[in-house]
């Protein structure tokens, strides 16, 4: 009889946000990177891609539903993962002729996300993650995280960096197939696990210039960005992998903020300028001076990617002089946990700091280093292969 079974397989994978930046591709279409970086892994309780990847002899596509609208799964990248983790397949069940034919059946992918995609929150590290993982879980393939992370950078760069939890690094390695171009775990999230994170939200808005773009015209045209990748980042990594082993927040924090500045320093001298950073951008930085100034050490840590949007690296032990400091501005906005609400500390921002933030903030995300890729079961496909909803 005719296999017609629907196959599945789901996971949620989280957002990372770097601390040391990726900026710079030596090869577009590997998508290998001209420098090495590092992040923290957010926790899935607040930020998570679900998705589920289902198969079977009925589905006459491959289609990939995003937040219930379907989404181009035809793209180069998204094209490159779906060949690699189908001929990884295709090995296995030409080694043992008893399993199902798995990589022949076309896939239907559904994802969502539980932040609103309008929090403005770069979802495609997250994204590719969980659809690397979905996939190799449903064709169970032997993987490591660190071999699925060859696969989830040709979706996304960052995404590699996603399919751990903790501290993770992206090795840019030096081969021309990419091969060791890698992530590998620095700590997990055990090993220092009071880091938390603010997210100011400073605008929803779909960023100006893509990631991959902006960085290919940096790579392109500034100068500034050579000494970046030969001196700054090589450093910045060792310091950050120190700082991590010590738990040592000062020495994270510095090297936190100077590789944002430098990051941003690289886009303003990009020919023409790239902006990603805004007056509220700036002005959260000075809120976190302002904090660290009047705690009399770093407690707080700004970090900007390719766009508006601050995050703020703190430790739960500093968490009512660091939220204290916001609440009383934002308190109308929607993100506040429990624990945040009524804070009110010490520290004084300068009038036009706090005008600033009141005006330009749109919503606060509080969240902290969390777990790496989580096998569910909860499914986005029914067994009988139809698209299922959890939010409806
Ligand atoms: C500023 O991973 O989005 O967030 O590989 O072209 O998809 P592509 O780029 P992407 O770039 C992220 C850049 C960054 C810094 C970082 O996450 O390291």
């Amino acid at each position: 009889m005719a296999d017609t079974k629907v196959y599945r397989a789901s996971t949620t994978a989280p957002v990372n946000i770097a601390v040391v930046k990726y900026w710079g591709k030596r090869d577009a279409k590997l998508n290998l990177p001209t420098n090495s970086s590092l992040s923290v892994t957010l926790s899935q309780a607040d930020l998570r891609t679900l998705t589920t990847a289902s198969c079977s002899t009925t589905f006459n596509d491959d289609v990939l539903l995003l937040n219930g609208e379907p989404s181009d799964l035809t793209g180069a990248r998204t094209q490159a993962c779906l060949r690699e983790l189908r001929t990884r397949r295709e090995a296995l069940e030409s080694k043992d002729a008893s399993l199902p034919k798995l990589s022949a059946m076309r896939l239907l992918l559904v994802s969502e996300n539980n932040f609103p995609t309008a929090a403005g929150l770069a979802s495609s590290a997250a994204g590719f993650a969980a659809l690397v993982r979905a996939i190799a879980d449903l064709y169970e393939l032997p993987s490591s995280p660190t071999e699925l992370s060859l696969i989830a950078r040709q979706g996304s760069g960052s995404a590699c960096r996603s399919l751990f939890g903790g501290y993770v690094a992206w090795q840019m390695g030096s081969q021309a197939d990419g091969l060791d171009s890698r992530a590998v775990e620095v700590a997990p999230a055990s090993h220092w696990p009071e880091m938390r994170a603010l997210i100011l939200v400073a605008s929803a808005a779909k960023k100006g210039v893509s990631s991959t773009s902006g960085m290919q015209q940096t790579v392109a045209t500034s100068g500034l960005f050579q000494q970046r990748i030969a001196d700054v980042v090589p450093r910045n990594m060792q310091s950050m992998q120190d700082a991590v082993a010590a738990r040592d927040f000062p020495a994270f924090a510095e090297v936190t903020m100077r590789e944002s500045n430098s990051f941003h320093a690289t886009c303003a001298d990009t020919y023409p300028p790239i902006f990603y950073m805004n007056d509220v951008s700036r002005a959260a930085v000075r809120a976190v001076e302002a904090i660290n100034a009047a705690a009399g050490k770093t407690v707080a840590a700004y970090t900007f990617d390719a766009g508006p949007n601050a995050v703020i690296y703190y430790l739960e032990e500093s968490r009512d002089l660091v939220l204290g400091a916001f609440y009383p501005l934002l308190e109308k906005l929607e993100g506040w946990k429990d624990g945040a609400k009524g804070l009110k500390s010490e520290v004084q921002f300068d009038e036009a700091v706090a005008s600033a933030i009141t005006s330009g903030v749109s919503r606060v995300i509080m969240t902290g280093v969390g777990e790496g890729p989580q096998k569910t079961d909860v499914y986005l496909v029914s067994e009988e292969g139809k698209p299922v909803s959890t939010s409806a």
